[in-house]
């Protein structure tokens, strides 16, 4: 197995001649073979791995100068826009926020300040899916970073470099983990000079993960394969199940065929992954509210990714970050909820939707 080596520093035949490792915040063992690891996932070049998939982000927005405009997804994951908006729109960086299920709808906003498009697909927590080889051609003939959180469906899933984006971009604490023990972030790329230049952020910042966690993870990849199998085949087995729901007003899920982009996440996923929303009819949060608390099998709690089931109220939870009005336009409604499906018996989930879904009305 990898060692880990839990050191800070490490020791020096004389000044300057090393067997490449100098101090731990720029180069550990254990994460660089976590680094290998995930590249090879992505077909990437090059991997670097952060102590949290915030850190990753956000050294990706410090390639970034004031005044330079950014064109992201309207459905971000709330921790992001609260990055952009909270931390780095004081700094004079524009954030424009677009419903990007056309891809076409990103061309109105390319201006000559425009740097960056940042694209989240399957996104959190309305599963819209954005044509990522659409956005790397716009993106490519403007000269643009393209940025793709990747954390919903995972490498297993889809591969946004082979489509044409420029970095990658995971939330590892969730599917890569997989076993809700680490945080952890991950950058994936081709391009050499953005290699460099995003290292070069991470040693000079510090946002790196320690050896222990990179053990983690890298032991969780062991198994990626055989858990998203079984993540996608409980999703699909749910999302059936409440589909026929009385109770449910919406399903959000990429395998109905009826799903705005089906034809898309089939084009550029292998399979539709094990996160759904869905809302209750009559849209009452103190029924969600119930709802959450009656689950026996799932949890509730924040994250995914997890091999065990959990179930979220984004208003409240994830997503409380970003203002009603803005949630609402993106489906974001008081009795949405949101499941990450794990790798347990359908059946035990399905009985517990189902046992739940009876206690509220
Ligand atoms: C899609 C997505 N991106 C990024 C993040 C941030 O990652 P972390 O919590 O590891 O900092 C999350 C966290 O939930 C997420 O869901």
């Amino acid at each position: 197995m990898t060692p880990i080596y839990q050191t800070s520093t490490y020791v020096q035949e004389s000044p300057g001649k090393h067997k490449g490792y100098t101090y731990a915040r720029g180069k550990n063992p254990t994460r660089v073979a976590l680094e290998k690891n995930i590249a090879a996932l992505e077909n990437a070049a090059y991997a670097i791995c952060f102590s949290s998939g915030m850190g990753a982000e956000d050294a990706i927005i410090k390639l970034l100068l004031p005044g330079d405009e950014v064109i992201a997804a309207d459905d971000l994951y709330g921790g992001t826009y609260r990055m952009f908006e909270k931390i780095y729109a004081p700094f004079g960086i524009k954030f424009h926020y677009v419903n990007m299920s056309d891809a076409k709808n990103i061309n109105k906003y390319i201006n000559e300040k425009t740097k960056m498009i940042w694209v989240e697909t399957p996104t959190n927590p309305t599963m819209k899916i954005i044509d990522i080889a659409a956005c790397a051609t716009i993106s490519k003939s403007k000269n643009l970073i393209l940025v793709v959180d990747n954390t919903f469906a995972s490498p297993y899933l889809q591969n946004p470099l082979n489509l044409g984006a420029s970095i990658v971009v995971h939330s590892a604490t969730k599917y890569l983990g997989g076993h809700s023990d680490v945080v952890m972030g991950a950058l994936c790329v081709n391009d050499e000079n953005l290699y460099t230049r995003l290292a070069f952020i991470q040693n000079s910042t510090g946002a790196n993960p320690g050896p222990m966690d990179s053990f983690l993870v890298l032991r969780g990849i062991k198994t990626l394969h055989v858990r998203m199998d079984r993540h996608c085949y409980n999703g699909r087995k749910v999302a059936e199940f409440l589909k026929s729901h009385p109770k449910i007003e919406t399903i959000y899920w990429p395998g109905f065929p009826d799903h705005a982009n089906h034809e898309i996440a089939k084009k550029q996923m292998k399979d539709f992954g094990g996160m759904l929303s869905f809302s209750m009819k009559g849209n009452s949060q103190e029924e969600a509210f119930k709802m959450a608390s009656s689950m026996k099998v799932f949890s509730l709690a924040e994250s995914l990714g997890g091999v065990e089931s959990l179930i979220g109220h984004p208003a409240s939870m994830t997503h409380a970050s970003i203002p009603k009005e803005e949630r609402e336009k993106s489906g974001v409604v008081d009795s949405l909820l949101r499941l990450s499906i794990g790798i347990e018996d359908a059946e035990d989930l399905i009985a517990d939707l189902k046992q739940a879904l009876d206690s509220v009305r």
